[in-house]
């Protein structure tokens, strides 16, 4: 069996696969988001470490099996959340700051004053921006009392998410983390294959306190008896789009994913070559196995599942998300109403901060049903701008995009999907990608599978083909980006 370790923003969760990758037994927990301050939210690492290992528990219990039947564990995690903890104690010296906490963008503005942009762009493939953990990290060294000073030290050890679950596995043993979670600090130079010791520099990091990067398929440790009853070497670590992509089994050039969540992740696999983006993508790396890196291009819509939350508590047209669709097919089409959902701005590949939502196209006989078929037709849009972007980046087409996530369920818009991108999209029989990308590499590193056999265990559940016609599509695509382009710098009014 492999076990694989979800530690995502909203909860903490544990799956057990058999050797066939079947999903034997789950266990899983809610994490507290914790928002002290306008534009800040933290976790609490210690409940990120008892949660994950009590969801462990729960699933090895559940299986009925013994811990020493698990070959290897895979961990896959939310990614860019960054901590700092006592390298003695184990004690955190502040709570986790989370990817989506903002304290920062002062920080990263100030580095862009600094002209520090297009080489952090170069070397890391970033942009920079307070998503990432470097400012985070510092901002802790700052504002916890003698920490700058224990830090220098060596009395401290830093990292993401992930490497504060290895630490805490293997008994403090190991300090590591993968390249794909190196690759969202902006520390991590992507050509040199090591931390960036100019960018330490400018960022006041000390090198002492980060950790050893590792290859995400190959040795992390051994997770202490004493967690699980048995011995259990660590054998894969990766970030979770990442690892949703390996779910996937985007293992060639060309192929994408996109999670449909509260927003969307597009990662697009552009092979051992790192792709520089001239459309405000990011560079990043997909997975290290072997001696070779694999790349990304990876793009994201801020609002996506959040439209459909709208459409249910903002506006009451629906009374769950799910409802959507059946809402959304009492019409033949959208009759011209296009959505855009710009409620925070909107991000790639516009990169519009003062952007804002609008509806166009109303008439006397628009009705709620247009309102909601609008406004999933506008998670389809959004999803192509990003993945029109990949293709000019990279400089190949799309080979077919594969889709999970809870939007995944509604057939109406996966049709439109298809039908917007003009290729196929294909939805796999497994909901849970994102484990099961940890433990697919996981199994890989263990020789337990081998990669021909990786393609046969996520197949496809229904593929939907395109079936608008290209003078249809495009005119529908053109209104759309009209639409946008209406929307945007509206806050500045
Ligand atoms: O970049 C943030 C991402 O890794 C978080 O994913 O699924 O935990 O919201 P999720």
């Amino acid at each position: 069996m492999i076990l694989s370790l979800d530690q995502g923003t909203t909860s903490s969760r544990a799956i057990l696969f058999d050797a066939q990758a079947n999903m034997l037994s789950q266990g899983q927990y809610e994490i507290t988001q914790s928002f002290p301050r306008p534009g800040w939210v933290e976790h609490d690492p210690l409940q990120i470490w008892e949660t994950q290992l009590a969801a462990a528990r729960d699933a090895i219990a559940r299986s009925g099996l013994g811990a020493e039947e698990i070959s290897a564990i895979g961990i896959t995690n939310q990614r860019e959340t960054a901590l700092v903890w006592d390298k003695a104690t184990g004690e955190p010296i502040y709570p986790a700051i989370v990817w989506q906490d903002r304290r920062t963008a002062e920080h990263c503005e100030q580095l862009k004053l600094r002209g520090l942009e297009q080489e952090i762009a170069a070397k890391t493939g970033l942009v920079v921006d307070a998503y990432f953990a470097a400012t985070k990290i510092c901002w802790i060294l700052d504002h916890v009392e003698n920490a700058r000073v224990r830090a220098e030290q060596g009395e401290l050890l830093a990292g993401t998410v992930d490497s504060w679950l290895i630490w805490k596995l293997t008994g403090g043993e190991v300090h590591a983390t993968d390249v794909t979670n190196a690759s969202r600090t902006m520390l991590y130079n992507l050509h040199e294959r090591q931390w960036d010791e100019q960018l330490l520099k400018e960022l006041r990091i000390p090198r002492v306190i980060l950790p050893e990067v590792r290859m995400s398929g190959g040795e992390f440790g051994i997770a202490a008896a004493k967690w699980f009853g048995a011995d259990i070497p660590i054998r894969a670590v990766l970030g979770d789009q990442q690892a949703a992509l390996f779910g996937h089994t985007c293992l060639e050039a060309g192929s994408a994913k996109n999670t449909y969540g509260t927003g969307c992740f597009i990662l697009m696999n552009t092979g051992t070559e790192a792709v520089a983006s001239k459309h405000g993508l990011l560079t990043t790396v997909a997975w290290g196995m072997g001696d070779e890196l694999y790349y990304a291009l990876e793009g994201s819509v801020f609002v996506a599942g959040a439209a459909v939350q709208w459409l249910q508590e903002g506006l009451g047209l629906i009374t769950e998300p799910a409802g959507s669709e059946h809402k959304a097919r009492e019409v033949e089409d959208s009759e011209g109403v296009v959505v855009v959902p710009a409620f925070t701005g909107l991000g790639a590949p516009y990169w519009d901060m003062y952007a804002r939502g609008a509806v166009f196209g109303l008439t006397r006989g628009t009705t709620a049903a247009h309102l909601v078929r609008a406004t999933l037709e506008s998670l389809a849009f959004q999803s192509r701008d990003v993945i029109g972007a990949m293709e000019k980046d990279a400089g190949m087409p799309l080979t077919g995009l594969r889709v999970d996530g809870g939007a995944v369920r509604n057939d109406l818009l996966m049709q439109f999907q298809s039908d917007i991108l003009g290729s196929e999209v294909t939805r796999t029989t497994y909901a849970e990608t994102t484990a099961l990308g940890a433990a697919l590499l996981a199994g890989l590193t263990s020789g337990l599978w081998t990669r021909e056999q990786l393609e046969s265990f996520n197949s496809a559940e229904k593929v939907f083909s395109p079936v608008m016609e290209a003078e249809e599509r495009e005119r529908r695509y053109n209104a759309w980006k009209d639409a946008v382009s209406r929307t945007m710098g509206w806050e500045k009014h």
